[in-house]
Parts: C-alpha cells; sequence; structure tokens
C-alpha cells in the first residue's frame, strides 16, 4: 500500500505527518466532535435549564483550547513541512485538497476568536474549565454582534461543510482509491504476522 506515495518523498522518510502533526490532528478533530454537540444542545436549552450555564462554559473552554492547540499545530507545521501527496492524484484534487486544509485552518482559528469576541466585548464572561476567568474587552455592543454573525451565521456553516467534505474525501481515498492517504496521519504499523 505504500509504495505509491512513498516515492518522491523529499522531506521526509515515512511520507508521513509527524507523530506530533498526527497527535495535534487527531486531538483537534476529536475536540471538535466534542464542541459541536456540545453547541447544539446548550443553544437549545431553555434559559432556566440546570445545565446550561455548564454547557456554555464548557464550550466555551474546548474552543479556547482547540485555538491554543492550532497555533501549535500551524508553528510545527512552519518547520516540519508536509510530505508531499504523492498517490497519483490529479493536479485539481491536490490544490481541492491543499485550498481545503488552509481553509479548515482559518475556520479553526476564526471560531474560537470570533466566539471569544463574541463574549468578551458583550460582557459576557469565559471561566476556563472553571479554573480561571479569560479577560474580557471594553464593551461593545457592535463588535459583539459582529462577531455573533461571524461565528453563528456564516462560521458554523463553514465548519459543517468543510467538515463534511474533509470526511467525505477521506472515505474516498480508503475505500474508492484505496491509496494509503489515511496512513499519513496515522503511526506507521509493523507488518502483521497472520
Ligand atoms: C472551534 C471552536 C468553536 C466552534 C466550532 C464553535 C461552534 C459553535 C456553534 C456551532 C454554535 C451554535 C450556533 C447556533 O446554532 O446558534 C456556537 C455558539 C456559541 N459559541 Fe462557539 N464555537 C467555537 C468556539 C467558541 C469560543 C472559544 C467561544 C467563547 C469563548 C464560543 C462562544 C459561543 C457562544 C457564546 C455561542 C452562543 C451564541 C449565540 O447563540 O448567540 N465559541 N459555537
Ligand atoms: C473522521 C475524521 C477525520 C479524518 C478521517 C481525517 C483525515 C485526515 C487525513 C488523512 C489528513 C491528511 C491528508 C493528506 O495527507 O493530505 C487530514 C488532514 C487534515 N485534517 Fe483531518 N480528518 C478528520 C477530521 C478532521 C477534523 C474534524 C478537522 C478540523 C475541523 C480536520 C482538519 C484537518 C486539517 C487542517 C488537515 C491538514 C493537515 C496539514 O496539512 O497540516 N480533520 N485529515
Amino acid at each position: 500500500m505504500d509504495s505509491g506515495y512513498l516515492a518522491n518523498s523529499s522531506t521526509t522518510s515515512s511520507g508521513r505527518y509527524t507523530l506530533t502533526a498526527q497527535a495535534l490532528h487527531w486531538i483537534t478533530a476529536a475536540l471538535m466532535f466534542v464542541i459541536l454537540p456540545i453547541a447544539w444542545v446548550m443553544v437549545n436549552m431553555p434559559k432556566s435549564a440546570q445545565f446550561r450555564g455548564l454547557l456554555f462554559t464548557l464550550h466555551k473552554s474546548v474552543g479556547l483550547t482547540i485555538v491554543v492547540l492550532v497555533a501549535v499545530r500551524i508553528a510545527w507545521r512552519a518547520k516540519h513541512p508536509v510530505p508531499p501527496l504523492e498517490v497519483g492524484l490529479a493536479r485539481w484534487a491536490k490544490v481541492a485538497a491543499g485550498g481545503s486544509h488552509w481553509v479548515l485552518y482559518v475556520v479553526l482559528v476564526g471560531m474560537p476568536i470570533s466566539g471569544y469576541l463574541l463574549d468578551a466585548a458583550g460582557g459576557y464572561s469565559i471561566f476556563y474549565f472553571g479554573l480561571f476567568s479569560i479577560p474580557l474587552l471594553p464593551n461593545s455592543p457592535a463588535l459583539s454582534s459582529a462577531a455573533t454573525w461571524v461565528h453563528v451565521a456564516v462560521g458554523q456553516w463553514l465548519v459543517y461543510a468543510l467538515i463534511f467534505l474533509h470526511v467525505a474525501a477521506s472515505i474516498w481515498h480508503i475505500s474508492v482509491r484505496r491509496d494509503g492517504v489515511l496512513d499519513r496521519m496515522l503511526p506507521k504499523q509493523e507488518p502483521g504476522r497472520g
């Protein structure tokens, strides 16, 4: 399975993302699958519901954790270039993969920042996992509502569309092309004995 994309890997001997990049990818992906259901539940709860405040705190805390992880990930990526994608893909598909990854990064940074701004300029507290308060900004209803628009009216739909496309593309690589692209994001496996 390795043969196609291992050829020509000039920046890495394995044709895989580094273990650090892999770990950051999967932790971030898992957090995204946690933060979204929390968001759906919390915004649909009655204001008086018992756990509403807790879910908002969890949502904000997980979101801020994501932006820190993504900042580390982007810094790591700058020093550890992505292994070349040598799996016989057409040029348009490579451009689409690279472009969609960058838009995913924009969203992974833009959603937490707009979330922070909508709260911080709206006078809503942010209590990181109940441990400490995140500093807020001077009250600005205009900034808060612009950030709410970015977060709720635009950002969330971009998130859904991009994750859908990304996972669909992964499934296409895994089950239709069977070209080992998923392996690039997984640790090297020892050959099986059976
Ligand atoms: C990757 C990070 C994040 C994602 C994917 C995300 C996603 C979402 C989604 C899908 C909603 C529901 C929108 C709706 O249906 O009304 C939402 C609402 C909300 N998010 Fe986030 N969020 C993130 C980070 C944050 C952060 C860091 C904060 C604050 C520090 C935050 C604060 C809020 C608030 C206050 C709402 C309710 C907005 C309203 O209904 O007016 N989010 N978020
Ligand atoms: C079941 C879920 C997922 C699977 C199977 C998956 C799979 C993959 C694979 C195989 C790659 C490497 C593509 C390549 O070699 O060019 C990748 C890259 C990437 N994934 Fe995912 N992913 C998943 C979820 C997510 C989620 C939820 C996010 C963020 C919202 C995400 C963000 C990214 C980003 C930004 C990259 C580009 C990495 C880079 O080049 O620095 N992934 N993913």
